[in-house]
């Protein structure tokens, strides 16, 4: 009787904040982890705490860096796509094209070259599962509470006094792509036995975004949520380890918020 051969997941944006909380579930539920990330010091501590896992540092809005990782792998049962985050942040008129561009690219088509380079081997196998991670922000617009003038919680709705923060258009129109994305996708892959999916989160402090908010507005965030409290890292790895699942055989084009209630309808 040979070995049993232990599904492969991929996770991009691996190395810290939600994607190692997602690394770390989807390791635990017993698939064998290959992380991606540009930042080679945290994939070394990702190698540190998932024994076995592969760590392969890479650039995922770089087509050639993307291809060599995805050929180097034989198997890949599941790809998570999470490496992204808001590249710029400003009105629109003072948004030039190159940010613009550039929320695209590291939001939207770094999730195009992953999925294209993964795909081969999905569909070798006719079997696979795809999980996008988008925004809330996509149906909220972006977090209001961003968009309203210190003061206490319920205070009025003002203007953008969330400071150069609250301007996230193009983040948000580059998830909304990926909402778009996805639904797509489902259609197209359906037949070939993979399943595409997307996970939102809400406003969620990993280190990155806490560098970037002051903590009153962090506080006001809670207004817009049903659970009152700050998201945390892994609040959304539930839902991607149950996307990835065999539990979810029957679910595809569908997104799952994981915002505390923030969005809703
Ligand atoms: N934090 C939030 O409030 C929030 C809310 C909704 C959605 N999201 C989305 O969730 C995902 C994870 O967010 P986070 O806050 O955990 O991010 P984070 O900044 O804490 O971690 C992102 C990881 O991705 C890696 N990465 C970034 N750009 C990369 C690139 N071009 N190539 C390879 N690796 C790259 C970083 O090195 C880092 O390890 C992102 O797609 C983000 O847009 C975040």
């Amino acid at each position: 009787m040979g070995a049993s051969v232990r599904p492969v997941a991929v996770v991009t944006g691996a190395a810290q904040g939600m994607g190692l909380a997602h690394a770390l579930g989807l390791a635990a539920a017993g698939f064998d982890l290959v992380g991606i990330d540009r930042d080679a010091q945290g994939l070394a501590r990702l190698g540190e705490a998932v024994p076995g896992a592969r760590c392969l540092n890479a650039d995922v809005t770089d087509e050639a860096a993307v291809g060599s990782c995805f050929a180097a792998l034989d198997r890949i049962d599941v790809l998570v796509n999470n490496a992204g985050g808001a590249a710029s942040a400003a009105p629109l008129c003072e948004t030039s094209l190159a940010e613009w561009d550039a929320n695209l690219r590291l939001n939207l088509t770094s999730q195009f070259l992953c999925i294209r380079a993964a795909l081969p081997r999905m569909l070798e196998r006719q079997d696979g599962a795809i999980v996008n991670i988008a925004s809330s922000a996509v149906f909220s617009g972006s977090t209001a509470a961003l968009h309203r003038p210190s003061g206490p919680i319920g205070g009025p709705v003002g203007g953008p006094v969330g400071g150069p923060v609250s301007n996230l258009v193009a983040y948000v129109a580059a998830k909304g792509g990926v909402v778009a994305m996805t639904r797509a996708l489902a259609r197209e892959l359906g037949p070939c036995g993979i399943r595409v999916n997307a996970v939102a989160p809400g406003f969620t402090p990993t280190p990155r975004v806490r560098a970037a908010f002051p903590r009153a507005a962090m506080d006001r965030m809670l207004a817009d949520q049903a659970i009152a409290r700050l998201q945390r890292a892994e609040d959304a790895t539930g839902a991607v380890v149950f996307l990835a699942s065999a539990a979810a055989r029957f679910i595809t084009g569908q997104v799952i918020r994981v915002d505390g209630g923030g969005s809703m309808g």
